[in-house]
């Protein structure tokens, strides 16, 4: 259907309330359902929700205080949740064969003991996980960290959660869902190149590309965004930057000051990658503000990075039949563990991608993500990360030809956890891998 840019607003995803709070536990409660979405107005197209939104509602979370939500799926047919960047008890991972039946439910336990990060919750079910998430399975959780408030970051209306999707969409305005590289249109909270009222005075902007394989790079204009935080959460200091690259799976936080702008000016927030220039949301200054907030030189010390012990090999390719996708020439199997690993150990992971740079719909590229714990980027082919890798990360790209080496100290849980490519097309036929912690 035929489509004008900037004629919606964005809508930022309810904060979810807990159902009851005990000592240093708030517990919810989070359907899953059947719902619509206007992708175009007027136009209700079919999606599949937590709390009958697209996107779900938003968690937010503090370092230190405990989670528990209970999922109750009511869709009609079965599905889990796995906490993006969480660290969690096995039982609360959202095992891809361990699903919520319809009718039934399960409370997950999320123990926030990290440090604060803009997370994502999403479906993970076996096989099915890419459509499920592309059809509205998927919500942000942000976790404060503990001595956050004290930086006098934007906060409150000034804290926004952006998560940019993509979809093909059919005659009616409703998802297509056919895995393949074709191209897709952008939306970002569940509308298309919607608009949004600032006031002229420092956002702080929590941006994930959710899309299925599509990397992002933001471009505004040629302002500063600032960035302050990546998946793992904040930067040692702020890096201003005029485009950033995000891979499916990423999250990048920025801060933008819009005070230097004119009241009624309209800044566009774009898609440069590989050549693009779509528009992703415009930003429309609206009206001056009193601000408080402020980005300090220093955002916070790193963890230590403890010598590894062990290092291993990790190859991102097509199977050996080249129909699917597989890790060290394997593809997914429940009940086999890909890589033993002691607890409390540090590890580092030599990632490479060995499929083609040519192809007819271009490079094919992978994001490597990892479940329990957080890794640090120390290189790629040798040569220091890209920009804004220097923090906690659990997701990286790793491109054609390229190795990737990524440390990790696998501390605080046992059991058995997934690691796989972020592109869930990917992951779904074969690119992902079980650990176990012992
Ligand atoms: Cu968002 Cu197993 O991943
Ligand atoms: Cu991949």
């Amino acid at each position: 259907p035929p489509y004008t840019a900037f004629s919606e607003r964005l809508p930022v995803p309810r904060v979810l309330r807990p159902v009851s709070s005990l000592g240093d536990t708030d517990v919810y409660e989070l359907p899953m359902q059947h719902a619509k979405a206007e992708f175009f107005p007027g136009r209700p197209a079919p999606v599949l929700t937590f709390g009958g939104q697209f996107i779900g509602p938003t968690i937010r979370a503090k370092a230190g205080r405990r989670v528990k939500v209970r999922y109750v799926n009511r869709l009609d047919r079965a599905a889990t949740v796995h906490l993006h960047g969480g660290h969690v008890p096995p039982g609360s991972d959202g095992f891809p064969m361990d699903l919520i039946e319809p009718g039934a439910s399960r409370v997950f336990d999320y123990p926030n003991r990290q440090q604060g990060a803009t997370l994502w919750y999403h479906d993970h079910t076996c096989a099915k996980e890419a459509e499920h998430v592309y059809r509205g399975l998927a919500g942000f959780y942000l976790i404060e960290g503990r001595d956050e408030a004290a930086l006098r970051l934007p906060r409150g209306a000034y804290d926004v959660p952006i998560m940019i999707r993509d979809a093909r969409f059919d005659e009616n305005g409703g998802m297509i869902f056919e895995p393949s590289p074709l191209p897709t249109t952008l939306h970002v909270n569940g509308r298309q190149k919607p608009y949004f009222p600032v006031d002229a005075r420092k956002y702080r902007f929590r941006v994930l590309n959710a899309t299925l394989h599509r990397n992002i790079e933001l471009y505004l204009g040629g302002l500063d965004m600032v960035q302050i935080a990546s998946d793992g959460g904040l930067l040692p200091e702020p890096l201003p930057r005029k485009k950033i690259l995000i891979v499916p799976g990423e999250r990048v936080e920025i801060v933008v000051d819009f005070s230097a702008q004119a009241i009624g000016s309209k800044l566009v927030l774009t898609d440069v990658c590989d050549g693009a220039d779509e528009p992703v949301m415009r930003f429309d200054v609206a009206r001056r503000a009193f601000d408080p907030s402020r980005v300090p030189g220093r955002l916070r010390e790193l963890p230590a990075l403890p010598a590894a012990t062990v290092e291993r090999d990790v190859k991102l390719s097509f199977s050996p039949s080249g129909e699917e996708f597989a890790i060290n020439d394997k593809t997914f199997d429940p009940n086999r563990v890909d890589t033993r690993i002691v607890e409390g150990t540090t590890e580092i992971w030599r990632v490479t991608n060995t499929d083609p740079a040519e192809t007819p719909f271009g490079p094919v590229n992978h994001t490597f993500h990892m479940h329990l714990v957080p890794f640090r980027v120390l290189d790629r082919n040798g040569e220091p990360p890209l920009p804004g890798e220097n923090g906690l990360k659990d997701t990286v790209l790793v491109r054609p030809g390229e190795t990737v080496r990524v440390q990790a100290t696998f501390s605080g849980y046992k059991g058995r956890y997934l690691y796989h490519c972020h592109l869930q097309e990917h992951s779904d036929i074969g690119m992902m891998a079980q650990m176990e912690i012992v």
